[in-house]
């Protein structure tokens, strides 16, 4: 959703906007603007709907002069459809100041009803006018861009980051946020505003995260940060972790594929400085865990899919019980927390509104937040009371891969603390666990050996028009993530069941032809589970399913019951998800790629949804 960059510093703004635009495209968006300040003083905006490429081509039509001081914005329309006058920049104070914003202003209907009444004009249908249009009017009252700031961010409700510019103090960008996303990047001479830095990075690699209800103030050589009230805040300065090459698409034909292909690196950096001596060790979580008695993970999409794993996994090692939910349902449903409940959101992004929202109902009634994050400076991590972050470095396709299984393993790390600490597995039984974990990452590099295969097989089944995905027990949530990645990406009808519940209900979508999708379980884990599954595949196969098998190699129980059979290495009961979500990962990707349809930027879809 939308994305937000302001710089100055030297001449060259619509460079380093545009390239920041750019790298924060994969937010999602259908109209892009800038706003430049040129050496004289005068402020020049052009804001096009579409992708960057018509704004660049407008551009190119009808040039604006370059300025050392800018803002700029893709927009996803919330407010107003995607044509230009919706667009951001919005202007004020008679084409003076232009403002971008990201989020909802809940009350503008109000205010604007104010400003019309005071003889204001609008020119388009926008929620951030009305805030461009009562920034220009305090302008004009104050004087100051800065106090006009403090004066208009008090009026506001909802959600918002802000960014502006007049032409009257032409060496500064003013920033607010609340709720949503912005961080500073600090540079040398020159000084940059974003909603992730992503946006700066190929500039600067070090970062200032900026906290809840405060306003920035970047000049070339100085930033300042206080609260609404105009306080010094406390600021936290960091290190970008990766540099601008691994938010890059290489030489690869989508970052999609470039991402699945970092499936067995994100598992493996996520491992790494954690496992020490044969044991878990992660000094993030100190005291965040103690004298717990209950968890709920809380997340949306495939961040839940991954917090459903958690489930199964932490409730066997830790014996603690635990659910997952999504957190847009949480809050509004009175869960019971008290000081013992651990709420552990997860989020690739750390902006998603929903999760932020249940993080915050969660601190709120006294129980403790952890956050399971891939962004560092983002907000959910800064909400919480302790982080545990990924390493997956930066996910720009939409749909989520190798986070996910970032996700999965910072759990995993997670339940073995937790059974460290409430003693139940022995050390003996935790380092075979980690033994396992630390194998994931070469067992998945043989997964990513059968793309060709399974891309075959996904050109194949272009015309499909529904899929079924079933699994039990841990395979349960990688069939939920196989039917999400096929509608993101491919736009197919695609359900994910228990494959215990076919036989009530879903059992009747099994029609001739229709494929459907086994994660099959090992049968070296539970012999049981395994036969169960045999037998939910022959009752499919028997009215007429196209059954796609994915087991473990070598087991031949399987083979004279499915179609296809699509292998994964050898693992315990609980690695299994990690392998078996490799082909779905890549199926979606291929079937999406064969019926011609953008993988990286599915239709509808935003990356980081930060409204609620
Ligand atoms: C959006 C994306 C999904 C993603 C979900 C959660 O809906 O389209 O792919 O799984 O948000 O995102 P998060 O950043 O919180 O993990």
């Amino acid at each position: 959703m939308c994305g937000i960059v302001g710089y100055v510093g030297r001449e060259r703004s619509l460079e380093v906007l545009l390239g920041g635009l750019k790298r924060v495209e994969y937010r999602g968006y259908d109209s892009a603007g800038v706003a430049v300040i040129d050496p004289s003083g005068v402020l020049h905006a052009a804001k096009r709907a579409g992708k960057l490429g018509v704004l660049e081509d407008a551009l190119r039509a009808h040039p604006i002069p370059d300025g050392a001081t800018g803002i700029a914005h893709t927009r996803w329309a919330t407010h107003g459809g995607p044509t230009d006058g919706n667009a951001h920049p919005h202007l004020g104070d008679d084409g003076r100041l232009a403002l971008v914003h990201n989020g909802i202003i809940e009350n503008f209907t109000e205010l604007k009803t104010e400003l019309l009444a005071e003889g204001f004009e609008f020119a388009s249908e926008t929620d951030t006018e009305v805030a461009a249009v009562l920034l220009g009017r305090e302008y004009r009252r104050l004087g100051s861009l800065v106090e006009a700031f403090r004066a208009v961010v008090g009026r506001l409700e909802g959600a918002f980051t802000l960014l502006a510019v007049h032409q009257d103090e032409p060496g500064i960008v003013v920033g607010a946020r609340r709720n949503s996303p912005l961080v500073i990047g600090l540079g040398e001479g020159e000084n940059f505003l974003a909603s992730d830095v992503a946006a700066f990075v190929e500039h600067t690699r070090k970062a200032v995260a900026i906290g809840q209800d405060q306003i920035v103030v970047i000049a070339p050589d100085s930033v300042t940060v206080t609260d609404f009230a105009g306080n010094p805040a406390e600021v936290e300065p960091f290190d970008v972790t990766w540099d601008a090459a691994a938010a890059d698409k290489g030489g690869w034909s989508s970052f999609m594929l470039k991402e699945i292909t970092e499936d067995p690196t994100a598992v493996a950096d996520t491992l790494l400085g954690r496992v020490h001596e044969g044991d878990v060790r992660m000094p993030e979580l100190d005291g965040v865990l103690d004298g717990v008695d209950r968890i709920f993970f809380v997340a949306a999409g495939t961040a839940a899919h991954a917090g459903r794993l958690g489930v199964y996994a932490i409730e066997k090692w830790a014996r603690v019980p635990v659910d997952v939910e999504f957190a847009h349902e949480f809050r509004y449903r009175d869960p019971i927390l008290t000081p013992g409940t651990l709420v552990v959101s997860i989020s690739q992004s750390g902006e998603t509104m929903d999760t932020l929202m249940a993080v915050k109902y969660a601190r709120e009634r006294g129980a403790r937040t952890l956050s399971i994050c891939n962004t560092q400076g983002s907000s959910i991590p800064r909400e919480s009371d302790a982080a545990l972050y990924t390493h997956a470095g930066p996910e720009v396709a939409v749909a989520s891969t190798k986070a996910f299984v970032a996700q999965i393993t910072a759990i995993y790390l997670l339940g073995l603390e937790l059974a460290k600490l409430r003693g139940t597995l022995t050390a003996a039984e935790r380092q075979a666990l980690l033994v396992e974990l630390q194998a994931v990452p070469g067992k998945m590099l043989q997964v990513l050996e059968t793309h060709e295969r399974i891309a075959e097989l996904a050109h194949w089944m272009a015309d499909t028009r529904a899929v079924l995905f079933l699994g039990r027990h841990v395979g349960y949530p990688v069939a939920l993530e196989g039917a999400l990645k096929l509608k993101e990406l491919a736009y197919i009808h695609a359900e994910g069941f228990p494959a215990g519940e076919l036989k009530h209900g879903p059992i009747a979508l099994i029609e001739p032809g229709i494929p459907v999708f086994v994660v099959v379980p090992s049968p070296r884990g539970d012999a049981e589970l395994h036969k169960k599954v045999i037998s939910n595949i022959q009752e499919i196969r028997a009215r007429g399913a196209r059954v796609i098998a994915i087991a473990e190699l070598g087991d031949v129980a399987v083979l004279p019951f499915a179609d296809e059979v699509l292998p994964i290495p050898l693992a315990g009961p609980f690695f299994e998800p990690l392998l078996a979500v490799v082909p779905l990962q890549i199926f979606a990707l291929e079937l999406a790629s064969a019926k011609g349809l953008d993988v990286d930027q599915p239709r509808n879809l935003a990356k980081s949804v930060t409204v609620e």
